[in-house]
């Protein structure tokens, strides 16, 4: 057996532990040269029927087995904690950390030698990746693939696109029941996961722009027999990675990071991008912060008119062109010699790739907008920054100074926002509080908070609304996002009192709060830490070592990464 693979510690030797190793291994029935060299592929799958959009997942296990197999390589799939976004309370972010240390351990401790992470829904991207990154083997990454375009009474209808909207469906157009129940099947009609360009399009994109996937893998629809060529293929690069000792870290350069910072701004990518990227960063040991993305992706200009900000959605993406198309058209702003899984270079990937549609996808020379990405803003409201999607945000708003209307938590936001005695006008200054990772915890996507109803009722459609909290990719507004430190461990948005005046100023990248340094010390020392939501277990843990947003929110001791090494043996 090759002495360099991994696999060799435990399948290699002919001593009391490799017969362990091997013997209960063969009650699968793999002939003797499976353990004579192969390549062992760990195919890590986040497949669970309570993540719908990774449902199909399961099959696609079998099909990079296929290619795999025929590259000669040993596949082993395992299950790692899969975290399903509509379905996991109180939210998926607060389990994104722990789903990535299931990877990291369950790849660290097991006789593999590349990985192949399976993902999908928004968090079980950034988790697996995060957790392989922590190894730092060979690894590929196959996305699911997002659903087909949703239909209702005869339009496309956007994942998101609608429930954002329920309460004013309801309130302005008089949907009843019915009607909203339709269109929940017409906007999830295929395997896969969201189709606009949320948070799991947007991580789709981010490994492709990384460099993690075979080229063009973001867009395919997961119901197209491309995504299974696709599948098939990385199943059979992997083993050639791993023969060529391709690492991750290898590809998970700083130009990497910029190249997927340039190219999220190019598709008008979720928020949660940030959060993510300064995670994995941080696993892999490349320096990157929050103004980072300011300064790489806040001049790039817009390609993609895909919703929330746009028109279309990813399958209507992906029949333009998909990535590959936005790839080469920002091509001057990349470092396109960034090295990607299939040992070329992200340039030499993106070569020319014909546009089908310019609807879906502007050129550089004529976007759909001249500066897009995410602008990172600072202030005394905001030490340590927040963050705005100005493509989403209402241009009369993105220069606004606005009376602050508090809610000190989403069960006060619950109970009053609807009250007829509300006092609050649209050129308020909604403020949310405890929504950040220690005081939800998990800082859930509720900073893009609906509006009150009789403002609703008014034709108001957008105001400024502030929190420590994320947002819904799937979503817009003039949202004020990440604030950092948060409200929970006495960042200034806790001492924000009602009526204080607010100041945001997009292009100045600033976000203020209108009270004299004297009244703010006064409140600080008056300010009393809300009580933790638990005292044990794994929650506990989290709030004890969550990071705040500006470093991406990981658990302080599992940044870095403890390599492939594992000592000793179960005997
Ligand atoms: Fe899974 Fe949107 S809910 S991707």
């Amino acid at each position: 057996m090759t002495k360099k693979l991994r696999s060799y510690d435990w399948f290699g030797k002919s001593d009391k532990m490799g017969f362990v190793h091997r013997s209960w291994l063969r009650n699968q029935g793999y002939p003797d040269d499976y353990f004579q060299g192969k390549p062992v592929i760990g195919i890590c799958n986040t497949w669970s029927e309570l993540t719908p959009c990774n449902g199909h997942l399961r099959d696609f296990a079998e099909i990079v087995k296929r290619g795999v197999r025929e590259a000669g390589g040993f596949p082993l799939e395992f299950p790692v904690t899969s975290l399903g976004e509509t379905i996991m309370r109180p939210t998926t972010m607060l389990f994104r950390n722990l789903a990535s240390m299931d990877v990291e351990e369950s790849i660290r401790a097991n006789p593999i030698d590349g990985v192949v992470l399976l993902t999908g829904c928004d968090k079980t991207t950034p988790s697996t990746v995060m957790g392989a990154c922590s190894v730092d083997l060979p690894t590929i990454v196959v996305p699911g693939g997002p659903m087909l375009n949703g239909r209702f009474r005869g339009e496309c209808l956007g994942s998101g696109s609608f429930n954002w909207m329920i309460k004013e469906k309801r309130s302005v157009e008089n949907y009843t029941d019915e009607d909203i129940r339709e269109a929940e099947i017409g906007s999830a009609r295929s395997q896969g996961h969201c189709m606009s360009m949320g948070t799991a399009s947007t991580m789709a994109c981010m490994v492709e722009a990384l460099g993690l996937t075979l080229p063009g893998a973001a867009a395919i629809p997961a119901v197209d027999a491309r995504k299974k060529v696709m599948a098939h293929l990385s199943g059979r690069r992997i083993v050639e990675m791993v023969n060529e000792d391709l690492k991750l870290s290898k590809i998970l350069t700083r130009k990497a990071f910029e190249n997927a910072t340039v190219i999220n701004a190019g598709v008008g990518g979720s928020t949660n991008f940030l959060i993510h990227m300064l995670a994995i960063a941080g696993r892999i040991g490349v320096e990157l912060n929050l103004e980072d993305f300011d300064t790489i992706g806040s001049k790039i200009p817009l390609l993609a008119n895909l919703k929330p900000s746009g028109k279309y959605l990813m399958e209507d993406f992906y029949y333009a062109g998909g990535l590959p198309v936005v790839i080469h058209e920002l091509k001057k702003y990349l470092h396109t010699d960034a090295i990607t899984v299939n040992g070329k270079t992200i340039g030499d990937n993106n070569i020319n790739p014909p546009c089908y549609n310019r609807e879906v996808i502007a050129s550089a020379d004529n976007p759909l907008q001249h500066e897009a990405g995410i602008a990172v803003l600072k202030g005394n409201l905001c030490e340590k920054g927040a963050i705005i999607k100005p493509s989403a945000a209402s241009k009369e708003l993105m220069k606004h100074r606005g009376r602050a209307v508090v809610f000190e938590s989403m069960d006060d936001y619950h109970a009053r926002i609807d009250d007829p005695n509300l006092d609050i006008d649209e050129t308020c200054v909604i403020v949310l509080k405890q929504v950040g990772p220690v005081g939800y915890p998990g800082m859930p996507e509720v900073g893009n908070v609906d509006l009150p109803e009789k403002l609703l009722q008014k034709g108001i459609r957008d105001m400024v609304r502030i929190s420590d909290g994320r947002m819904s990719g799937t979503a817009g507004g003039t949202v004020v996002l990440h604030i950092s430190p948060e409200s929970a461990i006495g960042g200034t948005l806790a001492l924000v009192k009602d009526g204080d005046m607010i100041e945001l100023d997009i292009e100045k990248r600033r976000l203020h709060l209108d009270v004299s340094d004297e009244e703010l010390q006064k409140r600080k020392a008056a300010w009393t830490p809300p009580p933790r939501a638990t005292d044990r277990g794994y929650v506990k843990f989290y709030i004890d070592h969550v990071q705040q947003a500006d470093l991406g929110c990981d658990l302080d001791l599992l940044r870095g990464g403890s390599g492939a090494e594992v000592k000793g043996d179960l005997h």
